[in-house]
């Protein structure tokens, strides 16, 4: 028994309610909805998916078996992963239109078919030949890839039927579509329901599965978040097209842990992983002019160390400009008022530029005394010492307070060959007696002593 009603969709958010109003209920975004048909068939709604019902069990009776992982090759994705691909896992890569989704997929294609997978690679956005030129350029022949240009999901679904492959990469999940659903692919009824199958298709026949999915200009994916619970694992790529690197960022992992990146690198010949991110944002400093400094960032679980830029110049206009490139303009400001109230430099009549050289863009505030630094280094006209890496939050009294993780950062800095660390007091303690013998370390309380110790 079928019973048909209509329902408006929030596009944006999903919200579904019976009647259109001029606005979303829910998250208020103007014009959003469209009309869906919903069938509904009785009395099936909660069924249990096999007839006789589960039966609850002890968890000590439950063998639990390690997860079967299928290694890469891509080593740095690997780890992302937690230590390779689980078989049967459903994972999403997002990111930006033209970041390498589908480069560093076909790449993993690659990889996997070299080590014996049967991978079939789905590609409705672009025609066979598109994906043959691009395998072509990144230097991909392989009898165990299938390239399928389709959109419609039951012809996806009976090719995959026909092939029975191990893995599967659908690029991207916002063009495929069910006939029956009468909404637009991309749509985020069509994108949940085409998530869904692939999920059954997944766990079902234990086919690894990748969707691609494309970000929104509002950084959301598109389908708003539909897909982030149905899925195993999401991982973001990031990074702008203009700046060779990427970072991929693993955002849900039920099989690993979370918060971690990968970074690559675009070059002619495809998506390079990169093992020592600090040697490539460091590899075009300068050493001894002023307004340069190096500091030491977290990134997942990696520390980086990266090079801050900052220019002052003496405005002509009455309102001067501060423009940062990767940084917080916000936390500039405030870095700037610092300055002027505790320091007494004289800042108001100055043009004040800093970026973080090489397009990486950082939130966290324990890079906030370097920034700080090297505008007092370009204000002053004096270079600070190139042997010097600098870390710290800065308070609004101009104290110093404490970061996260200080071992690994310091340790970064030895290891690319720094001599000296000027880190918050009263993170002194956190770094072992060994790595202090190592490594010049100094605390510093206050802004004051940063800058007398420095410049
Ligand atoms: P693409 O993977 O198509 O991005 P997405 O699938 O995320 O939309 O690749 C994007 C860009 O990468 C494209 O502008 C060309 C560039 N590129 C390279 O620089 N080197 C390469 O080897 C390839 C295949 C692409
Ligand atoms: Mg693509």
């Amino acid at each position: 028994m079928k019973d048909q009603k209509i329902l408006w969709e929030c596009s944006s958010c999903g919200h579904t309610q019976p009647q259109w109003t001029g606005s979303c209920t829910m998250c208020k975004s103007w014009n959003s909805f469209a009309e869906q048909l919903v069938y509904r068939e009785k009395n099936k709604k909660y069924q249990s998916k096999n007839n006789i019902g589960a039966k609850a069990v002890r968890l000590s009776e439950i063998k639990v078996d390690e997860y079967k992982r299928i290694k890469t090759n891509i080593s740095e994705l690997d780890r992302l992963l937690g230590n390779g691909i689980v078989s049967g896992a459903l994972i999403l890569i997002a990111g930006e239109p033209g970041i390498g989704k589908s480069t560093l997929l076909l790449q993993l294609s690659h990889s996997l078919t070299v080590s014996g997978k049967k991978v079939l690679y789905i590609s409705g956005e672009e025609s066979l030949d598109q994906t043959s030129l691009r395998a072509k350029r990144l230097n991909i022949s392989s009898e165990n890839l299938f390239l399928l240009s389709e959109t419609s999901f039951s012809a996806i679904k009976a090719q995959i039927d026909l092939i029975a492959p191990d893995v599967i990469i659908v690029d991207s999940v916002q063009i495929v579509f069910k006939e029956e659903i009468p909404s637009s692919p991309g749509s985020v009824v069509q994108v949940r329901e085409i998530a869904t199958e692939f999920m059954h298709i997944a766990k079902g026949s234990n086919i690894t599965t990748f969707l691609i999915g494309h970000v929104t200009k509002s950084g959301e994916i598109a389908g708003p978040r539909v897909l982030e619970h149905i899925v195993d694992t999401v991982l973001e790529f990031e990074g702008d097209s203009q700046n060779g690197f990427r970072l991929l960022r693993s955002i849900k992992n039920r099989f690993g842990s979370t918060d971690d990146i990968a970074i690559f690198q675009m070059t002619p010949t495809g998506l390079s992983q990169i093992e020592n991110p600090s040697e490539m944002f460091l590899s075009q400093r300068m050493k001894n002019i002023s307004g340069s400094i190096v500091a030491a960032t977290v990134e997942g679980v990696k520390s980086i160390l990266i090079e801050i830029q900052a220019l002052v110049t003496h405005s002509v206009f009455p309102n001067p400009s501060r423009k940062s490139a990767g940084l917080d303009q916000n936390r500039l400001a405030l870095l700037l008022a610092v300055l002027e109230k505790k320091i007494g430099y004289k800042l108001y009549t100055s043009d004040v530029f800093v970026s973080v050289a090489g397009g990486m863009k950082i939130i966290e505030p324990a890079i906030d005394l370097a920034v700080l630094l090297s505008i007092a280094s370009s204000f002053s006209n004096r270079p600070i010492n190139a042997e010097t890496v600098v870390m710290g939050e800065v308070g609004l009294s101009g104290e110093i307070r404490t970061i996260s993780r200080i071992e690994s950062r310091v340790k970064e800095a030895l290891n690319m060959g720094f001599k000296k660390c000027i880190i918050p007091h009263r993170n002194l303690k956190d770094v072992s007696k060994k790595l202090q013998s190592e490594i010049q370390i100094v605390g510093v309380n206050m802004v004051n002593q940063a800058i007398d110790e420095l410049i």
